[in-house]
C-alpha cells in the first residue's frame, strides 16, 4: 500500500514538474484598447508602455495595444474592462459620468487656465483621491494622462457665444458638456469618438470640440471649415485597469508595471503639448479650416456664458474639489 501511494505521488509530482514550467512560461497578456490613433498623446503613451514592458518584463508580461477603436470603442470598452476582457484603457474622464460625478471637474469649461495648471492640479492630493473614485465599480485608476486644451469647431465662424445658437455639437458622454452647449443656445449629441467624422460629414451635427491632435488625427478639420482657438476646456484621460485583475498580479510584476506607468505618464504629459502644437500647424498648413482667434474680451464673453455651470455642478463635484482646482491657476 505504502509503495503504491509513494509511486502514485512520485508519478504525480513528475506530472506537475512536467506541466508547471510550461504554464509558468505563458506571459500574462494585458490588452490595452483605446480609441485614438498611434500618433496622438495617448496613442504614443500606449506604445511606450508596450515597449518598456517588452524590455523589462519579457516572458512575464505582454502588452497588446489595440488603437483607434479596433477592439473596443467608447460604447463598450468600460463594460469589457469590468468583465476583464480588456485589462487597460485610458478613456477621457468625461466618459466616467455613469460611475462618478466627481471627475466632471475636468470637464468644467474655463476652470483651468492652461495645461500647466492642469498638471499642477494632478499633483495635488485632491486629484490623487479622484483616481480611487471608481473603486466601488472595480475600476482602478493608475494615473492621469493629458491630451490638451480643447477648441471649438463648426461649419460657421464662432466668435461670440451667440454664433453657436441653433447648432448641434458632437460631444463625449458627459452631462456637464451637454450643459456647456445648452448655456450658449446650442444642442449637443453624445456620440462615440469613432463616429465624430461621419456625424460632421453627414451634417448630423455641425460642430464639435476637441484637441488639435484629435481634430487632425481623425481628419475632423477636413469637415470643419472654422476652428475657434478657445482653449476653453481640457481633455484628460485616466489610465485604468480592472481592480481584481490588478490585485491578482504577482507583487513584483505589479510594482514594475506601476513604475512603468509613472514613467509613461511623465512622457505623455511632457509630450502632449508638443504633439498638439504640431497638429495645430498641420491643420493650419492644410488650409482646410479658417482659424478664429479670440480677443481677450471675446474669450471673456464665452467664459461668462458658461460661468453658471460652476454653481450648478458644485453639489455633484464637491466644493472642495472645485476650490482645489481654482487654486492652481496663477
Ligand atoms: C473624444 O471622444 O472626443 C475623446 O475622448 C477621444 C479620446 O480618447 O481622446
Amino acid at each position: 500500500m505504502f509503495k503504491f501511494v509513494a509511486t502514485t505521488l512520485f508519478a504525480a509530482s513528475l506530472a506537475v514538474a512536467y506541466v508547471t514550467p510550461a504554464v509558468a512560461e505563458e506571459p500574462i497578456v494585458i490588452k490595452f484598447s483605446h480609441v485614438v490613433t498611434d500618433d496622438t498623446p495617448k496613442g504614443k503613451g500606449a506604445r511606450l508602455f508596450q515597449k518598456l514592458v517588452q524590455e523589462r518584463l519579457a516572458g512575464k508580461v505582454k502588452i497588446e495595444v489595440y488603437p483607434n477603436s479596433t477592439l473596443y470603442g467608447d460604447a463598450d470598452e468600460l463594460d469589457a474592462l469590468q468583465r476583464n476582457e480588456v485589462q487597460m484603457l485610458a478613456p477621457s474622464v468625461s466618459k466616467f459620468d455613469q460611475y462618478t460625478k466627481q471627475l466632471e471637474i475636468f470637464d468644467m469649461p474655463f476652470l483651468f487656465d492652461d495645461l500647466e495648471a492642469v498638471k499642477r492640479f494632478e499633483k495635488r492630493d485632491k486629484s490623487r483621491e479622484l483616481l480611487g473614485s471608481m473603486a466601488g465599480q472595480g475600476i482602478y485608476g493608475l494615473a492621469f494622462w493629458n491630451n490638451g486644451m480643447k477648441q471649438f469647431s463648426a461649419n460657421r465662424e464662432l466668435r461670440k457665444p451667440a454664433d453657436a445658437h441653433g447648432l448641434a455639437f458632437r460631444i463625449q458622454a458627459s452631462t456637464l458638456l451637454e450643459d456647456q452647449f445648452k448655456q450658449i443656445g446650442a444642442s449637443a449629441l453624445k456620440l462615440p469618438f469613432s463616429q465624430s467624422f461621419k456625424a460632421l460629414q453627414s451634417g448630423q451635427v455641425q460642430g464639435t470640440e476637441n484637441t488639435w491632435s484629435n481634430l487632425y488625427s481623425q481628419k475632423l478639420n477636413t469637415v470643419q471649415p472654422y476652428i475657434t482657438e478657445s482653449n476653453h476646456g481640457v481633455l484628460v484621460y485616466m489610465l485604468i485597469t480592472n481592480s481584481k485583475f490588478w490585485n491578482s498580479l504577482p507583487f513584483g510584476v505589479r510594482t514594475q508595471l506601476e513604475q512603468i506607468s509613472d514613467e509613461v505618464t511623465q512622457f505623455v504629459n511632457k509630450e502632449a503639448e508638443a504633439i498638439n502644437n504640431k497638429d495645430r500647424d498641420n491643420i493650419l498648413g492644410s488650409g482646410t479650416s479658417k482659424l478664429v482667434t479670440l480677443t481677450p474680451s471675446e474669450r471673456q464673453a464665452w467664459r461668462e456664458a458658461m460661468q453658471p455651470l460652476v454653481k450648478k455642478y458644485e453639489p455633484e463635484i464637491g466644493a472642495d474639489v472645485i476650490r482645489a482646482a481654482q487654486l492652481v491657476n496663477r
